[in-house]
């Protein structure tokens, strides 16, 4: 669905942010802004702060940031249409209807349907729990020491002995059978028709991060098998872009989250005080479960099982995590199987000992992978340094490769120069070098730089609108070669060309979270102008370095038979050259 520039930019200005925000936040006023405890990091004394006049919020701490969409977005997890209706809704503008096509509606409505018998199910199953068909398996849950309230917060619950149990129970509420087959809860066969997939089990619903459920997951009580039988797949299902748990871990204020591989390993966590715990649904750690994960920290703890299939496990799941964004530690439970039993063993303030603990994962990666080689065998020892070498060679940035070198090379006792020399020796060789793939994390330093150059000019930009007189003429939006640095630069020049001011409509043109983040930070530095000469001389040098960079990426992205192109580059060099002598004032 398409909302117009118009409508969205009505619905946020009829929104006052200090007003939306304080319904969550306990905000106080402290000069011509608002303060108060920052709702996405954890913290002590409030470094989150409204303005009233920008329109925008913005943590000192943590960096988040953007106007009253971003905060509904990330406060509540909403999509941005979903923020857009939220705050429709409350600021009592209309939004046009939805035109969709029959088969989106039919889809939909599918969904829904399937959520809303899940949630029949769940409501049963939690019923049967707490009757006396369910005395034996409370029984089984309490030996496994689960507290009332445990049991009360994941909604546990048991399926009955009978295999039809809940099939009449949903067909008595009219539940036909074609949706019945959809949920995912009943089994089809020829012989005996639909009968219900769990029976005489204890039951985990399995919620999204908005607490609907999406399905289920049922333990025997005993030594039977399968040990767990899970929903299968189904509309609302998805596996691998779902964690156990994340619906409370999101709103925990911890800085990290600590994944593992069971329901009862997240239960017994969260009973012990660590309710930032998530699970992966029987399935292996995907690249889908990082990004989600992003979404909510930088920083996964990997608390799987110490069995080789836990460390095949977090060897897995390292690099999708880096990929994705997330720094990885892994955390030893040994002599221990898994976290439930770890608990239960030693108990909360051990397990925190562990946490505070976990290892960073490259150092765990090279421990493993020392596992495999004899330290006693001259050659196999060199071929284990060789290998390790291999693996620094891909920090990119110098001194996090040296700082690692040190780290292993103390580890290891290999003297830190010999090392080196080394990792060195087999970057120059080239051909073994393994280049890291670009992601979005890692940028050379030199992007690095530029980024930063572009970054702080459009900031002073925004702090001292005046200055925008000065360099309109020689400094174009063009110029900031970043994309979002871009397209805040475009919309900046057009208000102020306008004689407009505005800074949260800005934050409108961006759709993710973190594109809002980096956007409002861009309105809410502290420049501390000490010596006014300084700074001018500052950013003159700035814009040299900007506006250079850009000539040089069209330069060498030109065609040589462009002579259009090749006549604007020189230009702009041109440009450069009067900037030089240009006066700044501020
Ligand atoms: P585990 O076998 O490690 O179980 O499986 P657990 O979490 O320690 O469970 P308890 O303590 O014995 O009750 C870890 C996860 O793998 C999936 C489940 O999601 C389980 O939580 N699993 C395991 C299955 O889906 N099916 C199985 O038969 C076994
Ligand atoms: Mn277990």
């Amino acid at each position: 669905m398409y909302y117009s520039e118009d409508l969205v930019e009505e619905v946020r200005s009829r929104n006052d942010i200090v007003d939306v925000i304080s319904g969550y936040v306990r905000l106080q006023k402290k000069g011509s802004s608002y303060f108060g405890l920052c709702p996405f990091h954890n913290e002590k004394s409030p470094s989150f702060s409204v303005s009233p006049s920008k329109q925008m919020y913005y943590c000192f701490g943590c960096g988040a940031g953007g106007n009253v969409f971003t905060f509904i977005m990330e406060y509540e997890n909403y999509s941005f249409p979903e923020a857009l209706k939220l705050l429709a809704d409350r600021a009592g503008v209309a939004l046009p209807e939805k035109e969709e096509n029959e088969e989106t509606k039919r889809q939909q409505n599918l969904r829904s349907r399937i959520l809303e018998v899940n949630k029949m199910a769940a409501k049963y199953f939690y019923y049967q729990l707490r009757s006396e068909n369910g005395a034996h398996a409370m029984k089984y849950l309490k030996d496994r020491k689960l507290s009332d309230e445990t049991i009360h917060r994941f909604g546990l619950g048991y399926s009955n002995k009978y295999s039809d149990d809940l099939y009449k129970y949903l067909k008595s509420k009219g539940i036909s059978d074609e949706l019945l087959a959809q949920s995912g809860l009943m089994n089809v066969d020829e012989k005996r028709g639909m009968y219900d997939k769990f029976w005489n089990r204890v039951i985990f619903p399995i919620m999204d991060v908005n607490g609907r459920v999406i399905g289920f997951g049922g333990r025997v009580m005993g030594d039977g098998k399968p040990k767990y039988l899970n929903s299968p797949e189904t509309k609302v299902f998805d596996k691998s872009r779902n964690l156990y748990g994340l619906n409370v871990a999101r709103t925990a204020r911890k800085r990290n989250i600590l994944v593992c591989e069971g329901y009862m390993d997240v239960i017994s966590m969260h009973q012990a005080g660590f309710t930032n715990a998530v699970a992966s649904l029987g399935t292996a750690l995907t690249s889908q479960h990082a990004s989600l994960l992003r979404r909510y920290t930088e920083e996964v703890i990997l608390t799987y099982d110490s069995d080789e299939a836990g460390v095949k496990a977090a060897l897995r799941a390292i690099p999708l995590l880096k990929e994705a964004g997330v720094s990885a530690k892994v955390l030893s439970m040994k002599p221990y199987k898994d976290p439930d039993e770890f608990i239960k063993a030693e108990g909360a303030e051990a397990f925190q000992e562990r946490i505070d603990g976990a290892q960073n994962s490259f150092l765990y990666e090279i421990d493993v992978l020392q596992k495999q080689y004899d330290m006693k065998d001259p050659q196999s020892k060199t071929l284990f340094y060789q290998e390790t070498a291999k693996k620094l060679m891909t920090f990119e940035s110098e001194l996090e490769r040296e700082n690692y070198i040190e780290a292993v090379a103390d580890r290891y006792g290999v003297g830190f120069d010999n090392l080196r020399k080394l990792v060195n020796r087999m970057a120059l060789k080239g051909s073994t070098i393994k280049i890291p793939e670009k992601n979005h994390g890692a940028r050379t330093e030199k992007e690095e730089g530029i980024r930063k150059s572009q970054k702080l000019l459009l900031t002073w930009l925004i702090e001292y609108p005046g200055l925008y007189q000065t360099v309109r003429s020689y400094v174009k939006k063009e110029d900031f070669t970043t994309d979002l640095y871009q397209t805040v630069a475009g919309l900046l020049f057009e208000q102020y060309e306008a004689g407009e001011n505005n800074p949260a409509k800005i934050i409108n043109h961006f759709t993710e979270p973190e594109e809002q983040n980096e956007a409002a930070s861009l309105f809410h530095s502290t420049l501390s102008v000490e010596n006014r000469g300084e700074m001018e001389k500052a950013i003159k040098e700035t814009i040299v370095k900007i506006l250079n960079h850009s000539i040089e990426e069209r330069k060498n992205a030109l065609d040589p038979m462009d002579m259009a192109g090749l006549q604007k580059v020189i230009a702009d060099r041109k440009r450069l050259q009067e900037i030089q002598k240009m006066k700044i004032t501020l």
